[in-house]
């Protein structure tokens, strides 16, 4: 028996149980993974209140987690017992103390990453490997607008934008949220709470505007957004944080310069074992190099998993979170 987080409705925190478990073997082409640490995502709450569908009630929630593996299924090449791992993607579950998974969504981590990293980095960091290197390829010097930049990924891609040269205009929620931004590498921040930030990107851009803006924050910002861009410029709007961007337009995107918008995913990036190992590679060495630290400002006790999203929902972290078995 292992413990787990589970719903059977959908609903606010609530609806969150911490259940005894039994995982089972892994299948083949599976493996199970006692997790060390858990990764604390915004992805978890859309699953929990039932803005994304699970695919089953009673569900496990959470698709991120670093520890070791326990058990290999058949036709298993790449892994052993005993292996230090991590994953992003894969069946929800992984809210527990141990979680059964594809084999392909899982990846040796390099000694020099710790579990507590792995957990807090994998999905963010993939999501600011694709956003910044294939959904639009950053260049040095280059201006950016990412809202939510004292966030898990927004902390992330602060350090990564930095280290590629890159200015990045970031959007925070408060004082203290634009110094850590800063502190990250952020090149300046606007407080989208009190400040109008096509004017303030106006300002910082002398008239030029930006050539992509990463929204995460969804219905709140997308026409303000749209606003920041360059003619032909790209809207990468890849979260929800505010609701769901609805009821769109598409001539808007006629009106404000012949824009270009996508709604990107991890899953519809690393699509394939090469293409997730060559991310999860590009990531590592970041995180190597000491470019991108990542900042686990929270940590919670697994029991306490509605806890930590109430203030993840709320606005009350910064950086990422990370949940302990
Ligand atoms: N598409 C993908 O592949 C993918 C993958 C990973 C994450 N994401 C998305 O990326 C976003 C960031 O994820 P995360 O886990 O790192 O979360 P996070 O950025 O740490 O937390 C969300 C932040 O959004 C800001 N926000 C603005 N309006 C908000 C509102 N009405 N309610 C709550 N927060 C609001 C808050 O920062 P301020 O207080 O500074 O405004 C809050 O801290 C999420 O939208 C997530 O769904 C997408």
């Amino acid at each position: 028996m292992a413990k787990r987080i589970q719903f059977s409705r959908t609903g606010g925190p609530e609806v969150l149980e911490y259940v005894d478990s039994e995982p089972g073997e892994p299948a083949a082409g599976e493996v199970r993974v006692k997790n060390h640490a858990v990764g604390l995502n915004f992805i978890d709450i859309y699953f929990r209140t039932g803005l994304y569908p699970a695919p089953g009630l009673p569900s496990g929630l959470g698709t991120e987690g670093a520890g070791v593996v326990d058990a290999v299924g058949e036709g298993v090449a790449h892994l052993k017992p005993g292996d230090r791992v991590a994953y992003a993607q894969g069946p929800l579950g992984a809210y527990a103390e141990l979680h059964v998974l594809p084999a392909d969504k899982v990846v040796v981590l390099p000694d020099g990453i710790d579990f507590e990293t792995a957990a807090a980095a994998m999905l963010k960091g993939l999501t600011t490997q694709y956003l910044l290197r294939q959904t639009h390829r950053v260049e040095q010097g280059e201006t950016i607008l990412f809202h939510a930049a004292a966030g898990g990924v927004g902390s992330i891609a602060c350090q990564w934008a930095r280290a590629l040269g890159v200015k990045l205009i970031g959007t925070v929620g408060s004082a203290e949220k634009a110094e850590l931004a800063i502190s990250n590498g952020a090149w300046a921040t606007i407080d989208y709470t009190r400040e109008n930030v096509a004017e303030r990107v106006r300002e910082l851009t002398d008239g030029a505007m930006v050539p992509v803006v990463y929204d995460s924050v969804g219905k709140d910002t997308w026409e303000t957004s749209l606003d920041c861009l360059q003619k032909r410029g790209l809207m990468v709007s890849f979260g929800n944080s505010s609701g769901a961007v609805e009821g769109v337009n598409i001539g808007i995107l006629n009106q404000k310069g012949s824009l270009f918008v996508t709604r990107p995913s991890l899953n519809g990036y690393a699509d394939t074992r090469e293409r997730f190992e060559a991310m999860c590679q590009d990531l590592f060495g970041v995180l190597e190099s000491g470019q991108v630290k990542v900042n686990v400002a929270q940590r919670f006790p697994l029991e306490k998993a509605g806890e930590a999203q109430q203030a993840l929902a709320s606005r009350r972290t910064t950086g990422s979170t990370v949940l302990l078995p």
